[in-house]
């Protein structure tokens, strides 16, 4: 396991490309509460994912997944351990594509070009660039409210590309979606993926999303949130949900999440 073999590196400010992981959760507890009434949530969490990988962090709901997503964004902090994320601010996607409901598809990634400091001559012809990447072409001009379910989720998806960061968080960003619509998402995020150099650090609870996204798929037990366990995919991409090889190591890892629900009480 890369966490365990890698010896301690120097701290956030060596960037470049020697530093060999784009975050590292090191060690990382979270309480929440007062002293005496705390919630334990994480407990000795520690992973690393490497420049360009695709990690899926599995577990069951309220095990503390957003939590620690939040935490690797530099949301929140830790109650102990450090995280480094040494490419800079990790772009973020949700469930909610909380997209500003005010503005058009187009302007919404502009605002997160503006962010970035894109002078505004180049902003119209990046936005078109990203929305063409989420196959969206032509999508500039329309208002949230037009745009259907997974639709806003591929404009959701070209804000947080246009953040131009190194390391891409999402917390289960298509549960919201149908099946059908959700599948061709898996595909697009995949291909986007693959032609980028982006790391991707992906939440959700479905086995079967994390079997076909992952190169990784870390398990976490609940009541504290630890590191159950950990499976290497190495079925080749593109992957279909239906594959028997996904099929197969999706009912391994549901025999083990069933047993740490079982451990840890009801849901
Ligand atoms: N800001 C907070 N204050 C207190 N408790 C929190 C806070 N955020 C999360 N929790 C608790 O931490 C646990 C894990 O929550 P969460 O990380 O949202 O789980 P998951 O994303 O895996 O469903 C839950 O019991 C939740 O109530
Ligand atoms: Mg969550």
């Amino acid at each position: 396991m890369t966490t365990t073999t890698l010896a301690k590196q120097p701290a956030a400010a060596d960037k470049g490309n020697t530093v060999p992981y784009a975050a590292r959760i090191d060690h990382v507890s979270k309480s929440f509460g007062r002293t005496g009434a705390q919630q334990h949530v994480l407990e000795d969490i520690t992973l690393d994912v490497a420049p360009g990988e695709f990690v899926c962090l599995l577990g069951a709901s309220g095990c503390g997944k957003s939590t620690l997503l939040n935490l690797v964004a530099g949301l929140d902090a830790p109650s102990a351990g450090a995280i480094a994320t040494p490419g800079g601010r990790p772009a973020l996607m949700f469930q909610e594509h909380a997209l500003f409901p005010w503005l058009t598809a187009g302007r919404n990634i502009e605002l997160a070009l503006r962010m970035r400091g894109v002078p505004r001559a180049e902003r119209r012809a990046e936005a078109e660039r990203l929305l063409e990447l989420v196959r969206l072409k032509g999508a500039h001009g329309k208002r949230v409210h037009e745009l259907s379910g997974g639709m806003r989720q591929r404009v959701a998806m070209a804000r947080a590309l246009a953040q131009d960061s190194q390391l891409l968080l999402m917390d289960e960003p298509f549960a919201a979606l149908d099946a059908i619509t959700r599948d061709v998402l898996h595909d697009e995020l995949t291909r986007i993926w693959r032609e980028t150099n982006l790391s991707v650090l992906f939440v959700t609870h479905n086995v079967r999303e994390a079997v076909r996204l992952a190169e990784r798929v870390v398990l976490l037990s609940s009541r504290p949130g630890r590191i159950a366990r950990e499976w290497q995919v190495d079925i080749p991409q593109p992957r279909r949900i239906e594959d028997a090889a996904v099929a197969d190591l999706s009912v391994e890892i549901t025999e083990q999440l069933r047993g740490e629900i079982r451990r840890h009480g009801q849901h």
